[in-house]
Parts: structure tokens; sequence; C-alpha cells
């Protein structure tokens, strides 16, 4: 009888083990698992493609626009998930993610639509501009001379875009703390931290978004200031750049020298504590990031930087994505349908 009983109670426990198995692959199976390599193989076959040659174009005519394409891609997937959210226009009763500060530094917007259009005329009401977004960033890395990876597809659009959100966004102040607690907030760890910060060897930045850390770092406002992360040769070589904290107009290759290239010489930088970002130098902050850091910036390991990044971009590019039935398929990406 006891016997008995015990094997009851087991069957019992398995079965309530297999349910909460059941109930949360089901659960990662809704927000991310539809995504499909061939979605479009019936509806819209030649998407990648048309993509792929319209982006040739786009980085002919502009190569500096790699890196903001990429980074429209990270800025859509952290708010609200990538659902081209950050595409979306204001509207006379609402301030869409776009006109929020962050944002405000963002470029591109008109070579996803420049994408949207083709593809409209190929097959109209079919490829989502959050799908969009995501190919363009791995087109815009590989054509970069960085990696490439799959993309998976079937995003749809949402109809939400607020600015008050995009305080989900890492500011480039942010500590090694609050770094690793935003990335894990979608699902990234520590890892995609600092894999994905590498995205900095493309593109510029504005001297106001670092010069806090050659002028006012504590809030003194005085020459003295300075983050003490920062390497002094550095630090003298931007103060010569940026002129004032104000400076909202002087543009900074984020990887001298090579900022059209996709490489591992973020981490060489990083390494010598010449990163742009506090964020940055904060990645020498933690045990873990800074032997990766130390790692890369070797140089003998690109090989492994290109394929960790690929795998984290795969992770970020399904971050809380729309699919099924869900949100829609944007006829123009700055505005709802
Ligand atoms: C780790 C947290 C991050 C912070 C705090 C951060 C912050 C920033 C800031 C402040 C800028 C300068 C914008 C400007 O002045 O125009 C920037 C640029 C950039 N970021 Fe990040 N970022 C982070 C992560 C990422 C990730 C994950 C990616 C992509 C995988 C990325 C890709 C880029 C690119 C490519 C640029 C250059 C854009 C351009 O040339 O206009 N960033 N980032």
């Amino acid at each position: 009888m006891n016997n008995m009983m015990s094997r009851i109670r087991s069957r019992t426990i398995m079965a309530a083990l297999m349910m909460v198995l059941l109930v949360s692959v089901g659960g990662a199976m809704a927000a991310g698992g539809q995504l499909e390599m061939d979605f479009y193989s019936n509806t819209c076959p030649h998407v990648e493609a048309i993509v792929r040659e319209e982006m040739l174009k786009i980085l002919r005519e502009a190569p500096s626009l790699a890196g903001p394409l990429l980074r429209l891609h990270f800025h859509d997937c952290f708010v609200r998930g990538c659902d081209g959210s950050v595409l979306l226009d204001s509207t006379p009763t609402n301030t869409a993610e776009k006109d929020a500060t962050p944002n405000l530094t963002l470029r591109g917007f008109g070579s996803v639509q420049r994408i949207k259009d083709r593809l409209e005329q190929a097959c109209p009401g079919t490829v989502s501009c959050a799908d969009i977004l995501a190919l363009m960033a791995r087109d815009a890395v590989a054509l970069a001379n960085g990696p490439s990876w799959p993309v998976s597809l079937g995003r749809r659009d949402g109809r939400v875009s607020m600015a008050n959100e995009t305080t989900q966004l890492p500011p480039p102040t942010a500590n090694f703390t609050r770094l690793v607690q935003m990335f894990g907030a979608k699902g990234l760890d520590i890892k995609d931290l600092v894999v994905l910060s590498g995205g900095h060897t493309l593109g510029t930045a504005h001297c106001n978004l670092f010069s806090d850390r050659l002028y006012n770092f504590t809030g003194a406002n005085n020459d003295a200031d300075v983050d003490p992360a920062l390497d002094a040769a550095y630090l003298a070589r931007l103060k010569s750049r940026c002129r004032s904290l104000a400076d909202n107009v002087t543009l900074n290759e984020m990887d001298p020298g090579s900022f059209l290239s996709f490489d591992a010489g973020y981490y060489r930088l990083v390494a010598k504590r010449r990163g742009l970002f506090h964020s940055d130098s904060q990645l020498l902050a933690n045990p873990v990031t800074r032997a990766y850091v130390q790692r890369q910036a070797t140089g003998r390991f690109v090989h492994e930087f290109f394929n960790d990044f690929a795998q984290s971009m795969v992770k970020m590019s399904s971050v809380d994505v729309l699919t099924g039935d869900q949100g829609e398929i944007r006829k123009k990406c700055y505005l709802v349908n």
C-alpha cells in the first residue's frame, strides 16, 4: 500500500514537472519560436537577395551608414522587442521612440524606407519593417568585412512607439552592474554584453556623449574632473577634439582608422583604456568581460569574435518579437497602417 502511494505520488510530481516544462517551452515558442528561415519562401522568395542588392548600393553611396544601420536594429530590439517600433514617427498625440534623447543620433531611416519601397513593389504588404531591419543589420556587418549569420524571419511590426520607453536603452554612462541588468532584462547575458559591445568597431560618436569623462566626471565641472578609467594620452587627444561639454556636433571615430571596417580593433582600444564611453571602459571592471577583451586584444582570435558576434546577434534579433497574428505588416515603416 505504501509502495503504491509513493508510486502515485511520484507520478503526480512527474506529471506536474512535465506541465511546467511544456508551459515554459510553449512560452518560448510564443515569444520567438515562430520565426523561420524560409518564412517568405512562398510569399516573397527573393527578399534576402533584394535587401542585399539594395544594401550594396546604399553602402557604396554612403559607407558610413554601416554602423548606424547596425545600431538601428539594436535600438529597435531593446525597446518593445524587434518590432520596428524605433522607425515610427511621432504623431500630434504621441512622442515616438525616434524623438527620445538616446535616439536623436540614429541615422539610416531613409535607407530602411528605400528597401521597404522595393519590397512593396516586389511583394506588396508582405515583408515587415522589423524583418527588414534584422536583414539590413546583418548585411551591414557582412559588407563591412564582418561575419554573417542566418536571420530567421516572420517578425511582425508593432503599432506602439513611446519615447519614455527608451529608458531601456543602456546609456554611455552606465556602470557594469547597470549594463548587466539592462542586457539581462532582454534575455542577454554577460557574454552577449561583451561580444555585442564589439559593434563599436563600426561608426562614430558625438563629443557630448562622452565629454563628461573629459570635463565633468563627478559633477565638479573643471579641467581636472576626468574619468580615471580613461588613458591619459587618449584623454588629451579627445580634449583637443571635443572643446567643451556641450559640443554635440563633432564626430569621433570609435575605432579610429578603421571605423568603416568590422574587426576586433575595438577590444585593442578598450584594453588600452581607450574606449570612448564609460560603458566601454566598464568591460574591464569584471573578470569575465576583462578576460574576453584581453584575449581579443591580442588579435589572434578574431574568428572567435566573429562567431560569437554572429551568435549573439541571432539572440538579440529575436528579443520579444511579435509573430503570427500579432501586430501588422506596415505599408510604410514610419507609419502604422
Ligand atoms: C553596451 C551598451 C551600449 C551603449 C551604452 C552604447 C552607446 C552608444 C552611444 C552613446 C553611441 C554614440 C551615438 C552618437 O554619438 O551618434 C553609440 C554608437 C554606436 N553603437 Fe552603441 N551602445 C551600446 C551597445 C551597442 C550594441 C549592442 C551595438 C550593436 C550590436 C551598438 C552599435 C553601435 C554602433 C554601430 C554605433 C555607431 C553609430 C554611428 O556611426 O552613427 N552599440 N553607442
